[in-house]
């Protein structure tokens, strides 16, 4: 369980397992209800000593991508899907930036190069090391799962961002998958999309407190 509790003197957050305790003082802000990281996700964040502003973001991603992954299971049932594998991957994706901090804070793709390098030193087999790759390199990657694009549009609409490209793609995928028409897939989609957009401002204000 993951707490992100306020206090008077600023953040109290502790993860379990239970060797991963953290303790924040800083600006005030407000309660954050978050989901669990999956426990070997844990495990690799805690051996590596990643920063708490990584954490914290990875904790908003694997958030969202839960509930895109609810979202499409109401919507079409029995989709083909690693759930367990696109969790992980969102719970890692930015692992890549314990070698670059620098861009926890600004620009840079180095940590999408260096990533699946760092996991797999950990122990982590390469199908799933890859999201901390694809999150950033969906574009550029022919062939990649329905897995990875859920990953990387997590990581896109966490924010409010919205990127059609990335969202026709899965659309698209689904269609594929479901025998139905790409634009029914899109407009469902959208709406997902939508919904969790409309949470971005929090989010961010949260995260903005974690700044390093
Ligand atoms: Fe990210």
């Amino acid at each position: 369980m993951i707490k992100f509790i306020e206090s008077q003197q600023g953040w109290a957050f502790s993860f379990a397992p239970k060797d991963i305790h953290c303790i924040l003082w800083g600006l005030g802000g407000f309660l954050v209800d978050t989901r669990d990281l999956p426990d070997d996700a844990l495990h690799v964040l805690n051996r590596l000593n990643a920063p708490p502003r990584l954490i914290a973001h990875l904790t908003l991603v694997h958030d969202v991508t839960t509930e895109i992954l609810k979202s499409l299971d109401a919507q079409w049932q029995n989709l083909p899907l690693d759930k367990n594998a696109v969790l992980f991957g969102a719970a890692t994706h930015d692992i890549g930036k314990v070698l670059h901090p620098d861009e926890l804070v600004g620009p840079g793709r180095n940590h999408e190069q260096d990533g699946p390098g760092l996991l797999e030193q950990m122990g982590i087999p390469a199908d799933r090391s890859r999201f901390a790759r694809t999150h950033g390199t969906w574009k550029q990657e022919a062939t990649l799962a329905l897995e990875d694009i859920i990953v990387a549009l997590a990581d896109t609409c966490w924010k409010g961002k919205r990127d059609e490209e990335l969202e026709s793609n899965l659309a698209s995928r689904i269609a594929g998958l479901q025998g139905i028409k790409e634009w029914e897939a899109f407009i469902a989609l959208d709406e997902i999309v939508a919904r969790i957009a409309a949470h971005a401002e929090e989010r961010l204000a949260w995260q903005s407190q974690f700044n390093r």
